[in-house]
């Protein structure tokens, strides 16, 4: 078992912990109701795991099923689950616990932070992507019709169990999401988190993967809660990757594909600028490679500046862009837009 706190969340990883979930459950909160949110795929894998193990040391369990997939992180679904937990007479000292990849987490990790003003939450992550950032750090969200995660909270679970295991059932596409952001994890943060990508089998290390990953966030996020500077680190190939996304209309390209293409287009255009070192862009595109993760842009490079012109992140005519100068070590580097779209025009 590998423990670590982030803030005022216990992570727990562990083969098959998912089967012994109650235990840990019942040594973080006291007996009480429970509301399982999870999403129908989920469910059918390992919703009477969990609810069985939360039975039988007394939990009184109810269960709260969305459909798989984005959409369902709206307001609307929030707004169900609310009716369900005010109809189940439940109240801050009871418990919503969450199973499955970051659509729930961030869903039930909103839920939790605005019924009764706060109500305890659990998070037992299931995709790569949320055992190693989602469920990780605190921000939780819906989308609106306008945006995603325009709609969100500050709420920390007070407990995260991370079952290794739970990944033999992922699918490979969404696999891939999750380790574009480990990629990014060790760019930004740790050198040798990227090597063990780089040169070692994936699953042999996996839990050492998983730790190295949520480590790098850890650190940020203690330094920078609530995301008004170094968090900012982590959206390395984000800027690049967002607008892919968008170019795409979310369909053509996962999160994890355009974010490494991001990272990739990103640092063509850092080296050409002298910031990045010259042997990093090949080791990124040949880790990149290895998990299937495309790594160049395939769109117009009109599409992609005016989409990226469009980042609700660029603040009086500036980007701040996050780059790596070597591999393990992301910084900031602020620049005026216009520049950054003749970058574009002439890189990518
Ligand atoms: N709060 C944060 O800090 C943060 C960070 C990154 C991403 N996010 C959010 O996370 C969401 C994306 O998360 P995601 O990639 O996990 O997507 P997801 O929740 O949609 O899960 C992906 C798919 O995998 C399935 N699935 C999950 N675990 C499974 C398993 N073990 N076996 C079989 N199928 C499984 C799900 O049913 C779904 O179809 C986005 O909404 C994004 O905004 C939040
Ligand atoms: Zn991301």
């Amino acid at each position: 078992m590998r423990a670590l706190g982030v803030i005022k969340s216990k992570i727990l990883v562990e083969e098959n912990i998912i089967s012994k979930c109650g235990k840990f459950i019942l040594e973080s909160v006291k007996l009480c109701k429970v509301l399982i949110i999870s999403d129908r795929n989920v469910a059918k894998i390992y919703l009477n795991i969990v609810s069985r193990e939360l039975e039988k040391l007394g939990f009184q369990v109810q269960v709260f099923l969305i459909n798989p997939g984005e959409q369902s992180k709206s307001f609307k679904t929030a707004e169900k689950i609310y009716n369900s937990l005010t109809l189940n007479f439940m109240a801050r000292c009871d418990l919503i616990v969450s199973l499955g990849g970051g659509v729930v987490t961030d869903l039930s990790g909103f839920v939790a932070s605005t019924y009764h003003r706060g109500i305890k939450l659990v998070h037992i992550p299931t995709s790569f992507l949320a055992m190693i950032d989602a469920a990780i750090g605190g921000k939780n969200g819906v989308n609106s019709k306008y945006g995603k995660n325009l709609i969100g909270t500050f709420y920390h679970p007070c407990l995260v169990l991370i079952d290794p295991l739970a990944l033999k059932t992922l699918p490979p596409r969404e696999f891939c999401c999750g380790i574009a952001e480990a990629i990014k994890c060790g760019c930004i943060g740790d050198k040798k988190l990227f090597k063990i990508l780089e040169n070692q089998d994936f699953y042999n290390n996996i839990e050492e993967i998983i730790m190295r990953s949520i480590r790098v966030k850890k650190n940020l996020v203690e330094i920078d809660e609530q995301d008004f500077g170094s968090r900012v680190l982590l959206n390395f190939g984000h800027t690049i990757g967002h607008a892919l996304e968008k170019i795409g209309n979310y369909k053509k390209l996962s999160h994890g594909e355009a974010v490494s293409i991001g990272m990739n287009e990103i640092t063509k255009i850092s080296e050409s600028m002298n910031l990045t070192r010259f042997e990093v862009l090949p080791r990124l595109k040949a880790v990149c490679r290895k998990y299937f993760l495309p790594t160049h842009n395939n769109f117009p490079s009109n599409q992609l500046q005016e989409a990226v012109l469009h980042d609700k992140k660029i603040l009086n005519g500036y980007l701040n862009l996050v780059l790596i100068k070597d591999i393990g070590e992301g910084f900031i580097y602020k620049i005026p837009d216009k520049e950054f779209i003749n970058f574009l025009k002439n890189k990518i």
